[in-house]
């Protein structure tokens, strides 16, 4: 019988067993019509990082955004990626040496034990904060190192309100195996979004069961 996976120590270990082939099934979600790519790239435009930024990346997993927001940040900028799972952290390892960049820091924390540095640049969560139990009081805790005018960004799924919400048992079916469930999609870190930053916007994609959440701190 199938089982939900709502707790830190569960996802941990989906992501312990499911490191090495993460990448490849991030790329069969195109065969769903899925454009990961473009939504990486709308996430890396709503956070708006500018050259010598500091940017933070919660469940930074195998680093599949470092090489966008390289492009914004530069060398002078830096990126401190958080995750809870050492394997996927040690594919993240393998990207960064392959690349040559010396100017990520790696992190191996959950969301909620991590400690903010004192003052960053922006905050981006891909596909991460609605396994995290404790999701409002990450995005309030980050909100509070976040300089005056930056971003905390967070691109996940949802319940959709309209017809396509009959499919989510299905959507979670297919991804089971990376620990979603249907218990995740009663998260709603968008809302935490809107309640702790300012000017928020939300944008909803692939018939609303997508979203990215983008707020400023005052
Ligand atoms: C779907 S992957 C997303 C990885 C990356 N953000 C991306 O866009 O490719 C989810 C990642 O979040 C990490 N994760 C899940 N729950 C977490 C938590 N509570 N705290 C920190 N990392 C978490 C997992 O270990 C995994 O690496």
């Amino acid at each position: 019988m199938r089982r939900d996976f709502t707790t830190r120590e569960e996802i941990r270990d989906v992501y312990q067993k499911r490191a090495h082939i993460y990448e490849f099934a991030v790329y069969c979600c195109y065969l769903l019509g899925f454009p990961i790519g473009q939504y990486r790239r709308l996430v890396i435009k709503a956070l708006a990082p500018q050259p010598g930024d500091t940017i933070i990346e919660i469940g930074c997993g195998t680093g599949m955004n470092f090489p966008l927001l390289q492009e914004k940040l530069g060398p002078e900028g830096k990126i401190i990626g958080v995750d809870l799972s050492e394997a996927m952290l040690k594919q993240a390892e393998n990207r960064i040496n392959a690349a040559g960049w010396k100017n990520v820091e790696l992190v191996h924390s959950s969301a909620a034990n991590y400690t903010f540095p004192d003052v960053v640049d922006g905050i981006i969560a891909t596909g991460v904060l609605t396994y995290e139990p404790d999701y409002d009081k990450v995005i309030e805790q980050g909100t509070s190192a976040l300089a005056p005018g930056k971003r905390w960004v967070v691109f996940d799924y949802k319940m959709p309100t309209g017809w396509f919400r009959h499919l989510v048992p299905l959507f979670a079916w297919i991804f089971r195996s990376f620990g979603i469930s249907t218990a995740l999609f009663q998260r709603r870190p968008w809302e935490s979004i809107k309640r702790h930053l300012h000017n928020a916007k939300i944008q909803e994609f692939y018939f609303g069961l997508i979203f990215i959440a983008a707020g400023e701190a005052a």
